[in-house]
């Protein structure tokens, strides 16, 4: 018997999905959102994941769709979702509904207390579909929600 690898089975991964304008992560807003780039976000996710024997496929996009998409290819198969919808949070029902169908655990990520800010970003309506929220605590949230998702796969090294 060969081993897992050599057999071909995929390894545990969790999506990285970043919505509308998180491209510009670093230049947009940076006394808002910071100064970090999504490749720094990546590397620091892949950083609590990686001890844990647990891949990351990360997307960004633009466009629901395109993230629609990703989801249902990539979501069903994945140990959970960390998801910054960037400003679909406030009206993405296709986005809502796709997240419902495929059924795995998502944390929602805002880097920036959407609460405190104006009125059209205390709405959020994936609120109901995903396992909770990580709100205002910067580029951190992202790290956080990777250590909430594979957290059972503590010093799994392989
Ligand atoms: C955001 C908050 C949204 O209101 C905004 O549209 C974004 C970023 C955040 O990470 O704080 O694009 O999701």
């Amino acid at each position: 018997m060969g081993d897992r690898v050599s057999e071909g089975v995929a390894r545990p991964y969790v999506l990285l999905v970043n919505g509308p304008n998180l491209n510009r992560l670093g230049v947009r807003d940076p006394q808002i959102y910071g100064t970090e780039t999504l490749a720094d976000v990546e590397r620091r996710v892949r950083a609590v994941t990686a001890p844990r024997g647990v891949e990351v496929r990360s997307f960004q996009s633009n466009s629901e769709g395109a993230l629609i998409d990703f989801l249902q290819q990539h979501g069903p198969g994945s140990l959970g979702i960390i998801l910054n919808p960037g400003a679909l949070a406030h009206y993405g029902l296709a986005l809502r509904d796709c997240l419902e169908d495929i059924g795995r655990p998502v944390v929602e990520v805002h880097i920036s207390n959407v609460h405190k800010r104006e009125p059209f970003r205390h709405h959020l309506v994936l609120s109901a579909v995903v396992t909770g929220q990580i709100v205002g605590l910067g580029t951190a949230g992202y790290e956080l929600a990777a250590e909430y998702l594979t957290r059972e796969r503590d010093g799994q090294q392989r």
